[in-house]
């Protein structure tokens, strides 16, 4: 039988990686749209994919232009399509509304109605978030918790969460929406809380920085491992039914409990090193969110066994090592 082909959107970013390695390890034939500047400088931009490059079909295009979405969805006929791009920052959507509403919703519009024309009967996950509950009205969140985003980010991923659900139900499309809370991982992009403290707390040990500047240190998230939650995503593709899932831990720690801990992990204390600023604290703000995952554990059979203690260290150990050789 030939392989089965994937296309990924965002297949440079930390989720598309993992879901990159992890297809590849099932077989299948993988494709990912990347910016053309991507191509143009992989060394850089596509650090986190370097590694399986030469397994991976390329095609230049971008979540603005939705002929460059069409052609590739019209020539690779994929059987799944994981759209993951976004702009994924939520403090970026404070700086640039408009942009970040354009790519995040005009993006996973093109990719459905791209779909819908050309491969219908291709398998859609769109990538949602706990954003979307953003003041949660009970904890934990689960399927059936009402969504009260706090920021643009959030309000385009109800968009494409709305979007996702109506072309399922217009369209009879297998369309489907992961709630994903924060995962993260070694791959994680540098300006998010986690990275940002696991890095700059290594470069303090080494006598490479001297302070780590954060903001609203009493923020809670569900944080999770990266490399197990892109299982999740591929389980909610192979359903008989399309259905969305919230994926989460079920645990949640403040940033300051992450700090500590990650200043623990190299002998040291974080009250010493870092300082507020209050450049890094939002307008509006999401003090907490936790997952209720029993859906996905039930009927995806899904199954998280990663530690807080055990993500930091990760986390924590991976920049240490990567920076001492620097
Ligand atoms: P990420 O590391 O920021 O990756 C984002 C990806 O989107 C990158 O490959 C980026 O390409 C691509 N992209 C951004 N704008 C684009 C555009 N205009 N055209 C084409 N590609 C574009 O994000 P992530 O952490 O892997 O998250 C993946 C998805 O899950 C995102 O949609 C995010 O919003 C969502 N999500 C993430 C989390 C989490 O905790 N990580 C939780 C819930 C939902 P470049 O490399 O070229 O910039
Ligand atoms: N980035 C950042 N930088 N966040 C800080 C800082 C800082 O210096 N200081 C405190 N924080 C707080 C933020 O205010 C927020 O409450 C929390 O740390 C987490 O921030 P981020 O790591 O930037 O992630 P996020 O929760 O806003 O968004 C991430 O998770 C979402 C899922 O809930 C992103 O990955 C989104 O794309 C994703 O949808």
């Amino acid at each position: 039988m030939p392989a089965k082909k994937v296309l990924i959107t965002g297949i440079t970013g930390q989720d598309g990686s993992y879901l990159a390695d992890y297809l590849l390890s099932l077989g299948y034939e993988v494709h990912g749209v990347v910016r053309r500047v991507a191509l143009e400088d992989q060394r850089h931009r596509m650090w986190r994919i370097n590694h399986i490059a030469d397994k991976i079909k390329f095609h230049s295009g971008s979540l603005e232009s939705y002929p460059s979405i069409f052609k590739i969805i019209e020539k690779v006929q994929p059987e799944e399509c994981y759209h993951l791009a976004a702009q994924s920052f939520v403090t970026y959507s404070f700086e640039d509304e408009f942009s970040t509403l354009n790519a995040n919703i005009n993006g996973t519009h093109y990719v459905l109605s791209a779909l819908q024309s050309v491969a219908p009967g291709c398998r859609f996950y769109f990538a949602a978030s706990s954003e979307m509950f953003g003041r949660a009205e009970e904890v934990p969140q689960r399927e059936t918790t009402k969504f009260h985003p706090r920021s643009v980010y959030g309000i385009s991923k109800v968009a494409g969460f709305d979007l996702t659900r109506n072309y399922r139900e217009a369209y009879d499309m297998y369309a489907v929406s992961g709630i994903l809370f924060n995962h993260e991982s070694p791959r994680r992009g540098y300006e998010f809380v986690t990275r940002k403290i696991t890095s700059t707390a290594a470069a303090i040990k080494l006598g490479k920085a001297g302070k780590l500047y954060l903001g609203n240190l009493d923020a809670k998230r569900d944080w999770g491992h990266a490399g197990e939650y892109v299982k999740a995503m591929h389980s909610m593709l192979q359903q008989d039914v399309p259905e969305d899932y919230v994926i989460g831990t079920g645990e949640t720690h403040s940033v300051r409990e992450f700090a500590d801990l990650a200043f623990k992990c190299l002998d040291m204390d974080y009250e010493r090193y870092v300082e507020i600023d209050q450049n890094f604290f939002r307008p509006a703000e999401v003090d907490l969110l936790v997952a209720d995952p029993s859906k996905a554990k039930k009927e995806l059979s899904w199954e998280y066994n990663i530690s807080f203690e055990d993500l930091v260290t990760e986390m924590v150990k991976s920049d240490y090592d990567h920076l001492s050789k620097a």
